[in-house]
């Protein structure tokens, strides 16, 4: 009884052993998966041939993918961009006294020793190149010109924060958007306006661009 035991066990430990030696006979092949998540990461792996046609394994988002929290603008860095931010462009966020206090101190950050506290374009930098910052109260047409400082909407003072302006750099990296909104509701403050009676009375804001596209038409 105890001999077939013997014999029994012997059998049953070559069956596994052979089992467990074919498994490793080939170098390439990593035998039984348990679990394979653990060996192979669902994410790409640089230097693995995933058959694409150009063998690259870092792929290109697709055309037009959006990363998260940011949000594209439209409005060409160019004359043509610049009106049409103008003419579309308005302030989303609602607007009290609040939302000017906040502008005005971004403002004295970001803008103010260029521009002046006052807007008046006598701030605490004193360079030949930004010798000509333009008040936002000027009425005589810019150095674009065919727009006076004081005639610039919100869309266009946007548009100028976004991607700035000769001398004056582009602040789309420093300033988030709605800081930048703010900023630009305390500059309207600076042209003589006031932006939150502005926003309530959608006629005027109607009125405004019906007089823009007049505008335009004669210029
Ligand atoms: C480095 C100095 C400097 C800083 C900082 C600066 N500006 Fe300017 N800005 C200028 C100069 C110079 C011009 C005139 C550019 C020209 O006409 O060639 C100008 C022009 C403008 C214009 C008119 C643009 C146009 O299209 O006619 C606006 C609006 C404006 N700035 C707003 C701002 C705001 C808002 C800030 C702060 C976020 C700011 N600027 C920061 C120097 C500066």
């Amino acid at each position: 009884m105890n001999y077939k035991k013997n014999i029994l066990n012997l059998v049953s430990a070559l069956v596994l052993g052979s089992i467990v030696f074919v498994a490793c006979g080939d170098s390439q092949s990593p035998g039984v998966e348990y679990m394979p998540d653990m060996y192979r990461s669902p994410a790409m792996e640089v230097y693995v041939d995933y058959e694409f046609p150009d063998s690259a394994t870092s792929r290109k988002a697709p055309e037009n993918s959006i990363p998260i929290g940011y949000r594209p603008y439209p409005y060409t860095n160019d004359l043509e961009g610049f009106e049409l931010a103008g003419k579309d462009l308005r302030n989303p966020l609602q607007l009290t006294e609040r939302t000017i206090k906040e502008g005005k101190k971004l403002y004295e950050s970001f803008c103010a020793h260029c521009h002046g506290k006052k807007g008046l374009g006598k701030g605490s930098i004193q360079n030949a190149i930004y010798g000509a910052v333009p008040s936002y109260m000027d009425e005589t047409p810019n150095r674009r010109g065919n727009r006076s400082m004081r005639d610039l909407k919100e869309g266009h003072i946007y548009q100028a924060i976004m991607y700035g302006l000769n001398a004056m750099g582009p602040h789309s990296s420093l300033i988030r958007e709605q800081d930048r909104w703010k900023i630009v509701a305390y500059v309207q403050t600076l042209q003589g306006k006031d932006p939150i009676a502005m926003q309530q009375d959608k006629d005027a804001v109607k009125k405004d661009t019906a007089e823009e596209s007049i505008e335009s038409e004669t210029n």
